[in-house]
């Protein structure tokens, strides 16, 4: 057994000690020993633990690789995300007000992909252990909606119909407003009587709608989500924010950005933001995913009260929106995937819009962004850090950029 002193927390959320040596589940400051493998250690044993470790609320958190960071206080891992963000932006220089983090209750989660394995009684169905394909049962679980933990006997008929002893399904669970919606891949393919047999299981288990691969088998009510006054249902499988908290508080700052009359959504998914925008403002939303354009457009056209939305279909990594279009709007809300949005800043940088809301994933392209439209004369105002991941190391933030109004 060789003995380490953990010095910080990596972007993983592991333990790392001079070496680098990554230790799971560690904390800086602790002393811990355990057998080294190359740049890792196993069998961990916490020989010195630090006043921030914490017992773990849920009981799977040993066996289940689900979270990461339970046996950390929760003002430790807030300060941790915050760094994170700080040390994205402090690379390129940039300085900024923080905002408190925001983080998503326990038991929040809407949405949750599990493990299904078909066993000889019916299912083992839950989340992999950690660094494994080991498929550990999760009843208690405290990470997602209690709803979501409701599903034994339905995990049991879908391993039972579609599931092969061999593989492994992944069975993408989401609470919508009228029930589960439910998405599964690597089951069997579809035949005739594997579609008879799920068509019986989405009337057994009252289930808003069944996807199998891209199939939808059946669809009882459209499974719906609130964004603002509009209704929308996201297509099978496709984005959608992680809990309705998190989503509240991104929103929330969106709005609280953003003025004027007229504005773009930019990477608009099914208008999670566009449709509580355009309780105020005329509204343009483009997103690459035909299917989800055409669900925010539903959605748009639904509800009440709502001022006009322009839902197009555009790829903004190959086609972004222009200046010359941005011309006559106020402000740009924009929810990049992890990869940023390079091209699209390039042009908003040499536009004149005056207000952009800066939605983000991921802190380093968001701080590689942020420079881009900082050096073209913009003002990162604030960032405000959203946790609807707890318990790992992903990080979320909305921020606001300003400039002047530019005369062209
Ligand atoms: C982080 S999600 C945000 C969606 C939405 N703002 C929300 O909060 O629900 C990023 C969105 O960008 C879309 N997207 C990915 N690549 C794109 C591209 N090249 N052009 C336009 N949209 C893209 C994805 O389909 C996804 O809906």
């Amino acid at each position: 057994m060789d003995e380490f002193l953990i010095e910080r927390l990596g972007h993983q959320g592991d333990g790392i000690a001079e070496g680098p040596v990554f230790v799971p589940r560690s904390l800086p400051g602790e002393r811990v020993s355990g057998v080294r493998n190359g740049d890792r250690l196993s069998d961990v044993k916490i020989v010195e633990p630090s006043d921030q470790r914490v017992a773990p609320l849920c009981r799977h958190f040993k066996s289940c690789g689900g979270c990461q960071l339970q046996h950390a206080a929760e003002p430790f891992v807030a300060e941790y995300k915050q760094q994170i963000v700080k040390s994205a932006l402090d690379a390129h220089g940039i300085e900024t007000e923080f905002r408190p983090i925001v983080t998503s209750p326990v038991q929040s989660r809407r949405r949750a992909t599990f493990a299904v394995r078909r066993t000889k009684k019916g299912a083992l169905w839950g989340f992999h252990a950690r660094g494994s394909d080991t498929v550990v049962a999760v009843p208690d679980c405290q990470l997602v909606l209690p709803e979501l933990l409701t599903v034994d006997a339905l995990m049991n008929d879908l391993a039972r119909i579609g599931g092969s002893r061999k593989g492994e399904m992944a069975v993408n669970v989401t609470l919508s407003e009228v029930g589960l919606d439910i998405f599964v891949t690597g089951g069997k393919p579809l035949d005739n009587e594997l579609t008879l047999g799920l068509s019986g299981i989405v009337e057994a288990h009252k289930l808003a709608r069944l996807t199998w691969d891209d199939e939808v088998i059946g669809m009882r009510n459209p499974p719906f989500q609130k964004f603002g006054v509009g209704k929308v249902a996201p297509p099978p499988g496709s984005f959608l924010q992680a809990t309705v908290h998190g989503q509240a508080a991104l929103t929330a700052a969106v709005m609280e950005a953003v003025s004027g009359e007229k504005g773009v959504d930019l990477f608009s998914g099914c208008g999670t933001f566009t449709l509580p925008l355009a309780a105020h403002y005329e509204m343009i939303a483009l997103e690459s995913e035909k299917p989800m354009i055409a669900a925010l457009d539903r959605g748009w056209r639904e509800a009440k009260g709502l001022k006009k939305v322009e839902a197009v279909a555009r790829d903004l990594f190959r086609r972004p929106f222009l200046p010359d279009e941005l011309a006559k709007l106020d402000f740009a809300v924009l929810d990049p995937p992890r990869a940023g949005a390079e091209a699209q800043v390039a042009e908003l940088a040499k536009s004149d819009i005056a207000q952009i809301a800066y939605v983000s994933c991921n802190p380093v392209t968001f701080a590689r962004d942020a420079k881009v439209l900082i050096t073209a004369g913009y003002t990162l105002d604030w960032v405000q850090v959203v946790d609807q991941f707890r318990w790992s190391s992903h990080v979320e933030l909305a921020a606001k950029l300003s400039r002047p109004h530019m005369q062209r």
